[in-house]
C-alpha cells in the first residue's frame, strides 16, 4: 500500500488543490471529511495530516472541529488557513477576529529557520484569505514567518512536528508554495515520494477485488472518459464479473454507438450490453422545450432503462460508476462552503438509489487529468482518453427547443462536419469543446435560382481549463469558411451557419 497523507476537508475551495499538489510530489493523498476519527487514521497508518482551510471561524458557534485524537497520533500536522486557527485554538493559544481581513497577495518574511522553509528565500509573495488571526501561540509553538498584518503567519512546534500557515501554499499565487509542501512531506513527514499511476492501479485492483469478492458488478457506460477508464480498471480486477451497459438514448452523435461498440470489442473483452432505447427517450421528449425538463426526463428514463437491463442480468451486487473527485466534493454541512456551491451544477440524473446496489467508485479520489493518465497507463487509446466532454443529455441540449428526428439528423451531420474539419486542422485536442447547435428558426436564403427557407446551425468552439469559465476560440478564416461551406452544401435543410462568439460567463458553453 502507498503511504497516505490525509487532507482533512473543512470546506475550502482549495482542498482538492492541496490533495493534487501532494500527488504531484508523488505522495498519495486522500481527502477525508473533517470529522473522520483519529482511530481510522491510525488504522490506515497515515504519514501526516493536513488541515485544510475553510469558510468558518473557529470562534463561530457551529465551527467544524477535527477529532482531538489526531494530535495524539504522533504524526506531523500542517494546518493551512482555517487549519492554523484550529491548531491555535485547540492546543491552547488564542484566536481573535482580525481587524483587517487579509485577502489576496501579501509579502511573507521568514523570521527563523525551519525545515518547512528549507531552501525558500527569506521573502516571498503569498496568497492569503482569512478573517481570524492568532494572537497568542499555544505552548511549545514559535513563530517562523510574518506578514505586515500578522506576526504569526507561519508557526511551528518542532517537537510535536505541528506546523501552521496562515496563507495558502497550495495556490499558484504563492511563490514556492509547492516547495513548502514538499518540505512538509519529505523533511517533516519523511514520505518516500514513490507514488505513481502504476502503483495506483495495483492498489486499486487489489481494493476492488477485496470489496467485490465473487459478486457481479454492473456499470453504465457513457462512451466518455470517466466511465470507460472505470470500466477498464474494474475489468482488470474482476474480469467477467463486470457487465457494462451502454444506453442508446437516440441523442448520440453520428456513429457514436458503433464507435463505442468497436472500441470495447477491441480494447476489452468485458461483457457489453447495448440497450436500444431511442424510441422511449424520443417519445418522452416530444414537445418538451424547457432544458431542465429535458434533463429530468432523460435522467429518469435512463434510470428506468438501466434498471430493466440490470434485472435481466440477475444477481448483481455492485453498481460501478466513473465518479471522479470533482463530482464528489464532499457536501459537508458547512454554511457557505463555496466548493459545494460550485459543483451543484451538472449531475446527470444521479443513479438509482432505489436499486439497492452497493456503489463502487474506483476513481472518486482522482482529478480529471489523473483519470486520463490512468487511462493511458491502462492502454486505452488516445481518442478515448483525450475525448472532448459531451453532456449526459447529449444532443437534447443542442437541439434548441423541440427535439425531432429530423432536427437531430441535421445536427448530427453538421456536427460531424465540424468535427472532421477541426480534427483535420489539428485542433481537436487543443480546444476544450467544439460542436454544432441546431437553432429552432428558419431564415431565408438563395440556392441557384431558388429561394430557400431553411434551418440555422451555430458553431460553438471554446477553450477552457475546467469548464467553469471558457473563452470562444477564433478559428482561422479559411477554416471557418470551409466548415460553413461544407455544412451548407452537404447538409440538406441548412442554409445558414453562425458562429458563437460569447465567453462563459456570462454565457454558458452549452446553449441549453
Ligand atoms: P455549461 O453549459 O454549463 O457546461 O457551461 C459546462 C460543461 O458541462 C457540460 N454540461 C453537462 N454535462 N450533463 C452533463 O453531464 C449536463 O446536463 C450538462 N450540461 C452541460 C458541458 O458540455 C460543458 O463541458
Amino acid at each position: 500500500m502507498a503511504q497516505v497523507v490525509a487532507v482533512l476537508d473543512f470546506g475550502s475551495q482549495y482542498t482538492q488543490v492541496i490533495a493534487r499538489r501532494l500527488r504531484e510530489c508523488q505522495v498519495y493523498s486522500k481527502v477525508y471529511p473533517y470529522s473522520t476519527s483519529a482511530a481510522s487514521f491510525r488504522e490506515e497508518g497515515v504519514k501526516g495530516i493536513i488541515l485544510s482551510g475553510g469558510p468558518s471561524s473557529v470562534l463561530a458557534e457551529n465551527a467544524p472541529f477535527p477529532d482531538r485524537g489526531i494530535f495524539q497520533l504522533g504524526v506531523p500536522v500542517l494546518g493551512i488557513c482555517y487549519g492554523i486557527q484550529l491548531l491555535g485554538y485547540m492546543l491552547g493559544g488564542k484566536t481573535e477576529p482580525s481587524e483587517e481581513r487579509e485577502y489576496g497577495k501579501g509579502a511573507l518574511r521568514l523570521t527563523s529557520d525551519s525545515p518547512l522553509f528549507e531552501g525558500i528565500p527569506r521573502r516571498i509573495q503569498v496568497w492569503n484569505s482569512h478573517g481570524d488571526k492568532l494572537t497568542r501561540l499555544p505552548p511549545g509553538f514559535d513563530s517562523i514567518a510574518r506578514t505586515e498584518n500578522s506576526e504569526f503567519s507561519a508557526v511551528e512546534n518542532p517537537e510535536l512536528r505541528f506546523y501552521g500557515l496562515q496563507f495558502h501554499p497550495e495556490v499558484f499565487h504563492t511563490e514556492r508554495g509547492t516547495d513548502i509542501i514538499r518540505n512538509f512531506l519529505f523533511r517533516i513527514c519523511h514520505c518516500q515520494g514513490d507514488w505513481n499511476m502504476a502503483r495506483y492501479i495495483d492498489s486499486s485492483i487489489a481494493a476492488i477485488r477485496q470489496t467485490v469478492g465473487t459478486s457481479k458488478v454492473i456499470l453504465g457506460l457513457s462512451g466518455g472518459v470517466d466511465s470507460s477508464v472505470a470500466a477498464k480498471l474494474i475489468h482488470e480486477a474482476i474480469g467477467n464479473q463486470l457487465t457494462c451497459v451502454f444506453v442508446d438514448n437516440g441523442l448520440l452523435r453520428e456513429k457514436e454507438r458503433q464507435a463505442v461498440e468497436e472500441l470495447y470489442r477491441e480494447h476489452f473483452q468485458a461483457h457489453l450490453v447495448v440497450a436500444d432505447a431511442r424510441d422511449i427517450f424520443l417519445n418522452r421528449l416530444k414537445g418538451v422545450k424547457d432544458p431542465e425538463k429535458k434533463r429530468k426526463i432523460i435522467g429518469n428514463t435512463f434510470i428506468e432503462v438501466f434498471e430493466a437491463e440490470v434485472s435481466k442480468i440477475g444477481e448483481v451486487e455492485f453498481l460501478a460508476q466513473g465518479t471522479i473527485y470533482p463530482d464528489v466534493i464532499e457536501s459537508i454541512p458547512i454554511d457557505g462552503n463555496p466548493a459545494s456551491l460550485i459543483k451543484s451544477h451538472h449531475n446527470v440524473g444521479g443513479l438509482p438509489k432505489r436499486m439497492k446496489l452497493k456503489i463502487l467508485e474506483p476513481l472518486n479520489q482522482l482529478f480529471k487529468d489523473e483519470v486520463r493518465r490512468l487511462g493511458e497507463e491502462l492502454g486505452l487509446p488516445k481518442n478515448l482518453v483525450w475525448r472532448q466532454p459531451f453532456p449526459g443529455p447529449g444532443l437534447a441540449v443542442r437541439v434548441i427547443g423541440d427535439i425531432t428526428e429530423e432536427r437531430l439528423g441535421i445536427l448530427r451531420r453538421a456536427d460531424a462536419i465540424l468535427l472532421d474539419e477541426i480534427t483535420k486542422a489539428g485542433l481537436y485536442y487543443k480546444v476544450w469543446q467544439s460542436f454544432a447547435v441546431f437553432l429552432p428558426i428558419r431564415t431565408v436564403g438563395v440556392m441557384g435560382d431558388e429561394r430557400t427557407y431553411d434551418n440555422v446551425i451555430a458553431l460553438r468552439i471554446v477553450e477552457s481549463i475546467d469548464a467553469m469559465t471558457a473563452d470562444w476560440v477564433g478559428l482561422e478564416h479559411n477554416l471557418l469558411q470551409r466548415i460553413s461551406n461544407r455544412i451548407i452544401n452537404e447538409v440538406k435543410g441548412v442554409n445558414r451557419v453562425v458562429l458563437d462568439i460569447s465567453s462563459k460567463p456570462p454565457s454558458t458553453i452549452e446553449w441549453e
